[in-house]
């Protein structure tokens, strides 16, 4: 562990299943009823709420709601509303909507890059500059997303040589934050715990998250990794939802009342009051018509107490 990153007492949790998880839901979620879901998650203390993407609606339709999901949720000071966006028409929909933060994404692969955004990482760095020049003077913060940063569905391993420079192109061009992503849970713990130590050692004035999925059951241990490298910021989805339409073999996100339930009996601080977002995360299978992976809403907390058998003390 870097001397300069002791594990965090407190972490920020940024909630993405409003975005990674419903854009690859089999249903369109009525635009209502993703407003009051919203507006249930932001009062459980998340620091910040991916609630949409402005993408092309032929690509995500799931979410060609996204202006009226923005300018119909309540907005809480202390929860920023985030969005991804993936060119400069989406930033330009992004600001018209008032959000707090931009998500930029990219892929950190040429070919997942094509398959998810028709755009190579230098078409999108491109994308990026045009869109700093809009956003300037706005007061809305500019974050990345570097998808299949930890290895690429379609070409394997990324070398972690290209994912620093990628980094390091980005901080270079003005954006605020980075967000290291596991796209298809391809990541291990060894693998996260490096390259986290290696970029806050290399920037350590930058906000940097991790996005991991779950897809092979690494979830937590990777976020576990990342923390012990000294990462304070975690994307994760509410019942463990998500994935990209756009990655092969692509599964759900690290589930957030899992992650909060995990931090909070390691006694981690991490904002969020973890009976009010399992209440949330109950409402999860009928608000998309399934069942959900996340495990703690099902066992109940590690502090849930069961009374003895009767046969067992009589
Ligand atoms: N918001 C709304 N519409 C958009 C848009 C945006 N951000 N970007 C492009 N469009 C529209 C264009 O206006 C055009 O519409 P038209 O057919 O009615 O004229 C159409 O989409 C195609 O535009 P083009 O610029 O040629 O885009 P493309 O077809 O090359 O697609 C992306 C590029 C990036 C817009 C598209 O691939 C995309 O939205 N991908 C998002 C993928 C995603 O979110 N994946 C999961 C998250 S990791
Ligand atoms: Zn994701």
């Amino acid at each position: 562990m870097s001397q300069l990153s002791p594990c965090p007492l407190r972490i920020e949790i940024n909630e993405v299943a409003p975005r990674d998880g419903l854009q690859i839901e089999a249903r369109f979620v009525p635009t209502q009823d993703k407003i009051r879901w919203i507006d249930a998650l932001s009062t459980t203390g998340l620091k910040r709420i991916e609630a949409t993407s402005f993408t092309s609606p032929k690509a995500i339709p799931n979410l060609r709601d996204a202006a009226d999901v923005v300018t119909g949720i309540q907005r809480r000071g202390a929860v920023d509303i985030t969005a991804l966006v993936p060119n400069i028409k989406g930033a330009e929909r992004a600001l018209a909507c008032n959000v707090d933060e931009i998500n930029l994404v990219m892929s950190a692969s040429d070919s997942h890059g094509l398959a998810n955004l028709r755009m190579t990482p230098e078409q999108s760095l491109e994308q990026f500059a045009a869109i700093l020049d809009v956003t300037q003077g706005s007061g809305v913060f500019i974050n990345a997303s570097l998808s299949t940063t930890f290895g690429c569905p379609f070409e394997g391993e990324v070398p972690e040589a290209r994912v620093l420079e990628l980094v390091e192109r980005l901080i270079a061009l003005g954006i605020q934050g980075v967000t290291l992503c596991d796209t298809t849970g391809m990541a291990n713990p060894t693998q996260v715990k490096r390259l986290c130590e290696a970029v806050l050692e290399r920037w350590p004035e930058t906000p940097f998250t991790l996005h991991v999925h779950n897809t092979r059951g690494m979830g937590l241990a990777n976020a576990l990794a990342a923390w012990q490298a000294g990462i304070t910021r975690f994307d994760s989805a509410l019942g463990g939802l998500g994935g990209c339409p756009f990655a092969p073999g692509a599964t759900g996100n690290v589930c957030t009342e899992d992650l909060v339930h995990m931090f909070e009996a390691m006694g981690v601080d991490t904002g969020v009051d973890l009976d009010a977002l399992l209440n949330v995360a109950a409402t999860l299978p009928e608000l998309i018509s399934h069942e959900v992976p996340g495990q703690v809403v099902k066992a109940g907390k590690s502090t849930r107490r069961y009374p003895m058998p009767v046969s067992a003390i009589q």
